[in-house]
């Protein structure tokens, strides 16, 4: 059966959108198929009106594209994606060959940009807390990594911030929680303070927050040698002939890593998961209850998308929640610390949301086990760290939503935004033969390589 779903101009609230359909003016129809349901409609009226790009009004403004869809990825016009370079970073990313700056000898070749990204994790590090060099052991899904404790805790690279997840970043100009990787947008003019923050150590480079957080990654987790790198890339055939068809006689630099990297991250995405299947067309691939849940976040009750919003759920904004810090560690002075001005100090970048579960660990500090605890905060808005009141945005106080409008949200956030199949971003194996996502020998045990 088709039934036919109407993309309507519209203004108004979620509670009127029944009435508005039967006579407001509905600029454009498309055949989908039927399940019966009137939220469809609803959720797509709501959304139409919710996203505004190049004055346009339209679903297609939340989709994310396929990740082989090139010309739609959004991306740094001086690394333009190809397969090639997609490939090699793939490769890159999980591999621990390139693991060469460690401190310690005995780390060499046993971690990469996987051990405190990976698949499993939704891209996360899997612990609260992410160690590169330094770390021992794996479990599962990275919950079983410990600090070597043979080790000086100095040496061991564990920051003091949650591994936030590499997927659907590509829609990010800026990367990591201060925005300090990356020139243009909102670090336009802000050059000179570049030499305050050791995430901005790449950007003299002149690139896009993806490809400058990889090239300063690349040195600040002591990934990058470059003898070593180029050892690694001469002696495996798989490597020699992606970087002669990337790079074609060029050196093997942490740049052109760090580029190679970036162009593999811009194409990791959730667009399996059931939201974006909807938005394609399918309204049988979310339930009830995820179109209720969607309702609300896209509502104006929770006014969740004033911050999180297009493709990724994400935006290019800074504020502070009162969100709790890692225990133990100094607390990070998010956008603070890059710009050194009161305002911005303890205010971090508003984060992508599909995914968060496969970690479980949400907020900078890894605070929130689940997506009730979060979504209770929210509802809750109460502080958890104390700053002047005007610190905080209008929107963070208590909502006024019932206990199914709950439930419904957490069931949209945890289901419809999960992308059920991230290992296809992971490669099976990397052409030097080390275990992903990470490669020391008690990981290796756990990880049955
Ligand atoms: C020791 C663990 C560790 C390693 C190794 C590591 N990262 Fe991260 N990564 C983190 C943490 C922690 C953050 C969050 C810090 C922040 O946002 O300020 C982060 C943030 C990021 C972000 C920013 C996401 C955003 O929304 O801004 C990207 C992209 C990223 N890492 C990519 C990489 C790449 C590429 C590599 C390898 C070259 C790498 N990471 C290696 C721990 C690690
Ligand atoms: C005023 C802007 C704003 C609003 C409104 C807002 N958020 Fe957020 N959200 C943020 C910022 C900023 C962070 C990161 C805060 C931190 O980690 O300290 C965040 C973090 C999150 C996280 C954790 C992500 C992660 O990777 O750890 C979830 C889940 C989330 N928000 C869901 C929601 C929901 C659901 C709503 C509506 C009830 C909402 N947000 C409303 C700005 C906002």
């Amino acid at each position: 059966m088709i039934r036919r779903l109407y993309i309507c101009s519209l203004s108004g609230l979620a509670s009127v959108i029944v009435a508005s359909l039967l006579i407001a003016g509905c600029s454009s129809q498309v055949d989908v198929a039927s399940n019966d349901d009137f939220y469809d409609s609803a959720l797509n009226v709501l959304l139409t009106e919710r996203i505004t790009l190049n004055g346009q009004r339209r679903l297609q403004n939340f989709v994310l594209p396929e990740s082989d869809d090139f010309s739609s990825i959004p991306q740094d016009p001086r690394n333009p994606l190809t397969a090639d370079k997609v490939t090699l970073g793939r490769f890159l990313f999980h591999d621990a060959a390139l693991s060469q700056a460690a401190r310690h000898t005995h780390n060499l070749g046993t971690y990469s940009c996987a051990t405190c990204h990976h698949a499993a994790a939704g891209f996360e590090a899997g612990a609260a807390r992410s160690i590169g060099e330094g770390g021992i052991g794996w479990g599962t899904r990275g919950e079983a990594r410990r600090p070597d404790p043979s080790l000086p805790g100095a040496d061991v690279d564990s920051p003091g911030l949650k591994s936030q997840t590499i997927l659907n970043k590509t829609y990010q100009r800026l990367m990591m929680y201060s925005g300090a990787a990356g020139t243009g947008g909102d670090n336009e003019g802000l050059d000179d303070r570049w030499i305050h923050h050791p995430d901005a150590a790449a950007n003299h480079l002149g690139y896009q927050g993806m490809e400058s957080q990889a090239i300063g990654a690349l040195s600040k987790h002591r990934l990058f040698e470059p003898e070593a790198a180029s050892q690694l890339i001469r002696s495996h055939p798989t490597y020699a002939a992606l970087w002669e068809s990337v790079w074609a006689g060029d050196s093997v630099t942490t740049e052109r890593i760090g580029l190679s990297i970036a162009a593999y991250e811009r194409t990791v995405m959730a667009n399996r998961s059931p939201f974006q299947q909807w938005l394609k067309g399918d309204l049988d691939a979310m339930s009830r209850e995820e179109k209720r849940g969607a309702m609300v976040f896209f509502g104006d009750k929770s006014e969740c998308t004033v911050c999180h919003t297009g493709p990724a759920l994400s935006s290019m904004a800074f504020y502070a929640l009162g969100m709790p810090d890692m225990p133990g560690v100094p607390p990070d002075p998010g956008r603070g610390g890059l710009t050194g001005e009161d305002r911005d100090r303890f205010t971090y970048k508003v984060p992508q949301l599909y995914n968060l579960t496969d970690a479980g660990f949400m907020g900078h500090g890894s605070s929130f086990r689940t997506m009730r605890e979060i979504v209770d905060y929210y509802v809750e808005g109460v502080p958890a760290i104390s700053l002047p009141p005007d610190r905080f945005p209008d929107q963070f106080r208590r909502l006024d939503l019932t206990e199914q409008e709950i439930e419904d949200l957490i069931v949209f956030l945890e289901t419809a935004l999960r992308d059920p199949d991230l290992e296809r971003y992971q490669p099976t194996s990397v052409p030097s033969g080390a275990c992903i996502p990470a490669n020391d020998p008690l990981a290796r045990h756990q990880l049955a390589c």
